[in-house]
């Protein structure tokens, strides 16, 4: 029966809830002129590799990721301050459809549904196609789910504002010609991982790698970078669901190594340096990239003092005026999800249990990407200095903005958005 319940899940759009209510009918969907997508993994799936048949994820039972509920409700607060602006989009309002994009390659329905009109989804080359309404997506966040569906959107040249995707592939314009990101892509970070390394005169290192897009494009990008140096990576490890770590910290004792470049997403950051301290792991560098250098819960961890020193490498976090009201009248006026009938796959988050404070508490790191990630597709062209490169995005005319990065400064103002 299980099996099943992908195709019907699609079916889901055409119940409506009944019951009368106060608040919104759903976080996930507010009406407009014009339809901004959003894909947030507010919960989270790790997808085998080999499937026999295409099957359509149910995310609300997946494990539930804090962090990125934050940000999905930093999207709806930019959307709101967007319409509320006179300056952004007078007159016209903006809605939006947002989706829990839990797996990395079972996430089609949300995509489909983004890009169809009317339901159906019409050959790009048909000039008399109905256009979807879509002007725009916020995500995804990882670099495997950009790989998976930003190629759909680029058919249409609909802007791909990613918070997360940094893979090295995606600055290629001539594959990902309408895909722009608000983080730095992997050679930056990895740039002052570098440079550090090398400024402290540390020449024996192991690297950790998720093993995903991101980072195994991290893995090759250190390779090449450290030629010419006197870097030596004695040791590295793809970070699987098999991994023993009782054994690669050993490998990694036995190799009289340091310095450890850990590269990867913050659920395997995390199970690492756990293991570390279960294993009496001590004195340590410890080098972390954007994902895991703001983490909350490592902290307070017992015993994390002893496994060493942490460098992380992120960009600065910078505090977004009205974020917090907005999520305290957005808690005081809880939305009216019937868990029982969802009105579209992956529309649904049971998350009426959380404080204004547990989501304001939670870790911070990409937050500032989201909001620039939804502003940006309406910064207005005055705003752009000489010199940059823009993308026009469809229906609007305006003129979407990519700001070069900082360089290899990560330190300095945030970039807006990124190529
Ligand atoms: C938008 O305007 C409404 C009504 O004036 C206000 O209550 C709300 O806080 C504003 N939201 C944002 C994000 O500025
Ligand atoms: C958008 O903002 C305007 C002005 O603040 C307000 O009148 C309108 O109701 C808002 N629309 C939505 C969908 O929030
Ligand atoms: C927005 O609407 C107001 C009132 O209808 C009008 O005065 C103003 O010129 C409009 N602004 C734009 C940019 O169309
Ligand atoms: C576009 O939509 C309109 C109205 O919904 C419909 O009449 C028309 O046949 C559609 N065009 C195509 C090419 O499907
Ligand atoms: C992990 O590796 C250690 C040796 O370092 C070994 O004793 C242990 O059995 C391994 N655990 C598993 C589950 O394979
Ligand atoms: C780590 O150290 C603690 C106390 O020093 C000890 O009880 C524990 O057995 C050690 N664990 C390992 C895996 O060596
Ligand atoms: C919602 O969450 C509650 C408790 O966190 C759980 O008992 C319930 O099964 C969940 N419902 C769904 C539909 O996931």
């Amino acid at each position: 029966m299980k099996r099943f319940l992908a195709p019907l899940c699609l079916l889901g759009s055409l119940l409506q809830a009944t019951e009368p209510c106060a608040g919104p009918t759903s976080e996930f969907q507010l009406k407009g002129d014009y339809l901004l997508g959003g894909l947030f993994d507010i919960h989270h799936f790790s997808t085998p590799y080999h499937q026999e048949r295409p099957e359509a994820m149910h995310c609300s039972s997946k494990p539930f990721l804090l962090p990125h509920y934050r940000w999905f409700e930093l999207m709806r607060f930019s959307v709101e301050e967007i319409n509320n602006s006179t300056s952004l989009l007078p007159n016209v309002s903006l809605g939006y459809e947002i989706f829990d994009h839990c797996s990395d390659a079972q996430n089609f329905p949300d995509v489909f549904k983004l890009i169809s009109a009317n339901g159906l989804i019409q050959p790009w080359s048909d000039p008399q196609r109905n256009q979807s309404e879509l002007i725009g997506v916020v995500g995804p966040f990882t670099s495997s789910q950009v790989q998976t569906v930003a190629p759909l959107f680029m058919e249409g040249l609909i802007p791909v504002v990613s918070y997360g995707g940094t893979a090295s592939i995606f600055s290629k314009k001539s594959q990902y010609p309408s895909f722009l990101r608000t983080v730095h892509p992997n050679k930056e970070t990895l740039n002052v991982i570098v440079d550090i390394i090398l400024h402290f005169n540390w020449r024996w290192v192991a690297f950790l790698n998720s093993d995903s897009d991101f980072g195994i494009d991290g893995l090759e990008l250190f390779r090449k970078m450290i030629l010419d140096t006197e870097i030596c990576l004695a040791y590295t490890k793809s970070l699987d669901e098999n991994v023993n770590y009782s054994r690669m910290f050993k490998q990694i004792e036995a190799q009289k190594v340091d310095t450890i470049i850990v590269f990867a997403s913050r659920m395997q950051a995390e199970a690492v340096i756990e293991s570390a301290i279960q294993l009496n792991v001590t004195n340590k560098v410890w080098m972390a990239d954007e994902g895991w250098s703001l983490n909350t819960r490592l902290p307070k961890m017992q015993g994390i003092r002893n496994i060493g020193t942490v460098i992380g490498v992120s960009q600065p976090v910078v505090t977004i005026p009205g974020f917090s009201d907005f999520i305290y009248s957005t808690k005081n006026q809880p939305p009216c999800e019937d868990l029982e009938q969802q009105t579209f796959c992956n529309q649904i988050c049971n998350c009426s249990d959380l404080s204004a404070e547990d989501i304001l508490d939670s870790d911070p790191s990409f937050s500032f990407h989201v909001y620039s990630a939804a502003l940006g597709q309406f910064v207005e062209k005055n705003r752009v200095a000489p010199g940059q490169q823009g993308v026009v995005s469809r229906e609007l005319g305006k003129e979407l903005v990519v700001v070069p990065g900082p360089g290899r400064n990560l330190h300095t103002e945030p970039a807006f958005l990124v190529q």
